[in-house]
């Protein structure tokens, strides 16, 4: 239990709990913050528990709103990952049938409505009856002292049930369990599984028994290791010339079959969110100039608004690296109940997303430990890019370029390390630091800010250079710290943009392939054209990892995120 939940800690690390029966009765141990060492605490004939590792969504980060949540009688536990929409009103009810709440959670509606079920019926019908009263998405778990059986049920939150010769797993994802066993069976929406030493499956809106039969999952994640590194991101970004290669290590046929549905899509849509997004709105530059092809590029938690035009002839090419962002895959499904076509650009396998999709391209980047997406965006770009040259013809090209630009990684590093290292030291205490980029490096601009918020907290803004004398110009002040990255075609208009700020006391930082005046700190790395985004994102990497560690930030793990964002 304790190996399973550090293994899904990438989903969320607010807090942690574990739920379990002794001597007839619940315990349960959990707490804020990361996870802790618990094993001991373990009763050693406990043949069965549940286990929590938290991302808030409804209360703040505290003991109480922890999973495991216990019934009013304290004979019910739940865990649950995903948002009840219609907690309020149940919660009220249950306030008015004199039940009393300790936490903030949504989650806590659902033990003590089981508890109100078990009037009538056992604790599996309970748990049915629950279910059906439940709106909105949930992955849960319940025990309870009544009963030797574990209840779990999913409706659009992951679930994994995992088989082996000393017992069942249940999970949001394989690799808790993948140590014991590589069967799995996938539940699927409105699905409850009753678990002893037996497994029972039914669909608990209809309560039919479904029977299914166990699949062998290949996950090749060996697990990673910081190996020689401090932490995992800098050991991430140092292994991209390597990543990226392996993601364009594709079947030509099968890259250019799918560029070719690209090419004729009425309607292609490339949807994402964060970094992954910043990996579409890069590809969709690519495709106008390379391919001259107009792609459509929304976030994914705003594709919903689009969906009134959607029909079967339109293209979704969905861009996630766990295949588990909830955002994603909610409009995946908005996009398949208007019969669109969905092709999706995964990195985990097995992962909810690439259940969802029609055809798959793995990244094959890796095993991503740290939260923040860095080889797994230059390995999403260097698939985007081959398939826009594809869309043309010109995949060996593309290969080309590509395995050029992932050459030049290891050189950036080396050579700029230490002048990074020094430019983090000299910004590590600045409020804002804004980045401007034009044409392929407006989305670098932005990847770039995101990378050093999400890591470092410090406020940072990606913006077009040409937005800049729009409004966010009143905020450059003397010595407000602006990156520059450029482009071979940009170079001049973004240059002037640079001089703009430095007119009012910007500090200009520049990365290009030629020193200027008006830079005050000049990185130097290759231009290569079409290649700018792989190629001018790695130092702004380098640059975020050490912020994030002179300002006392884990590089891997950053306050309030998730490696998945797997609610809405
Ligand atoms: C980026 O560093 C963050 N980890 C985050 O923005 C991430 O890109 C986003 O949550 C999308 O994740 P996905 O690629 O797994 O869908």
């Amino acid at each position: 239990m304790f190996n399973g939940l550090k293994k899904l800690e990438y989903r969320g690390y607010d807090s942690w709990g574990i739920a379990f029966k002794e001597d007839s009765e619940i315990k349960i141990i959990k707490k804020a913050g990361r996870i802790e060492d618990f094993r001991e605490k373990l009763p050693a004939k406990s043949h069965f528990a549940i286990g929590h590792t938290r991302w808030a969504t409804h209360g703040s980060v505290t003991e109480e709103n922890a999973h495991p949540h216990l019934s009013n009688n304290k004979n019910i536990a739940v865990i649950h990952n995903g948002i009840i929409e219609n907690y309020a009103e149940l919660k009220e009810f249950l306030i008015k049938n004199g039940y009393k709440f300790i936490s903030q959670t949504d989650t806590e509606v659902i033990p003590n409505l089981i508890q109100y079920n078990m009037k009538n019926n056992n604790f599996e019908d309970a748990v049915k009856n629950t279910l059906k009263k439940l709106e909105g998405s949930f992955a849960i778990a319940a025990i309870s002292r009544d009963s030797e059986n574990i209840a779990a049920a999913r409706r659009m939150s992951p679930m994994v049930l995992g088989i082996s010769k000393d017992g069942f797993f249940i999970s949001s994802d394989v690799p808790a369990f993948l140590e014991h066993t590589n069967q799995i069976i996938s539940l699927d929406d409105n699905e409850m599984v009753i678990i002893n030493d037996k497994i029972k499956i039914i669909n608990f809106m209809d309560n039919r028994e479904i029977k299914k039969e166990p699949e062998t999952i290949n996950l090749d994640f060996k697990e990673s290791k910081k190996g020689k590194f401090q932490h995992y991101i800098i050991k991430e970004i140092s292994e991209q010339e390597e990543s990226i290669k392996r993601a364009i290590d594709q079947d030509p046929d099968f890259i250019k079959e799918i560029a070719n549905q690209i090419e004729n899509a009425f309607g292609v849509f490339f949807v994402a969110c964060g970094t992954s997004y910043h990996a579409c709105l890069s590809a969709s530059y690519l495709f106008s100039k390379i391919a001259k092809k107009h792609i459509n590029v929304v976030i994914a938690s705003e594709f919903r608004n689009y969906r009134h035009f959607l029909t079967e002839n339109t293209l979704v090419v969905a861009v996630s690296q766990s295949g588990e962002t909830a955002d994603v895959l909610d409009a995946v499904r908005a996009a398949k109940e208007k019969h669109s076509r969905i092709i999706s650009i995964v990195n985990v396998p097995g992962s909810s997303l690439t259940k969802l999709s029609n055809e798959v391209i793995m990244m094959n980047a890796g095993q991503e430990v740290s939260v923040l997406s860095t080889k797994s965006y230059t390995s999403q770009l260097a698939i985007l890019s081959l398939l826009a040259y594809a869309s043309i013809g010109e995949f060996e090209k593309g290969i080309g370029l590509i395995k050029k630009a992932a050459s030049y990684v290891d050189e950036i590093i080396s050579k700029n390390l230490n002048k990074l290292e020094n430019l983090a030291e000299m910004l590590k205490n600045k409020k804002d630091i804004f980045l401007i980029g034009r044409s392929l490096g407006f989305p670098t601009a932005l990847e770039g800010a995101l990378k050093i918020k999400e890591v470092s907290y410090i406020h940072a803004e990606g913006l077009a250079g040409g937005e800049l004398k729009h409004g966010t110009l009143a905020l450059v002040e003397k010595g407000v710290p602006v990156i520059v990255v450029s482009t071979d075609e940009t170079k001049k208009d973004i240059l002037n943009n640079a001089l703009e700020i430095k007119a009012r006391g910007g500090y200009i930082i520049g990365f290009n392939s030629e020193n200027n005046d008006v830079y005050d700190y000049f990185i130097k790395i290759p231009l290569l054209e079409n290649m700018e985004p792989i190629i001018s994102i790695i130092p702004i990497q380098i640059l975020a990892y050490y912020l994030a560690v002179k300002r006392g930030c884990d590089p891997d793990k950053p306050r309030n995120l998730a490696k998945s964002v797997t609610v809405k």
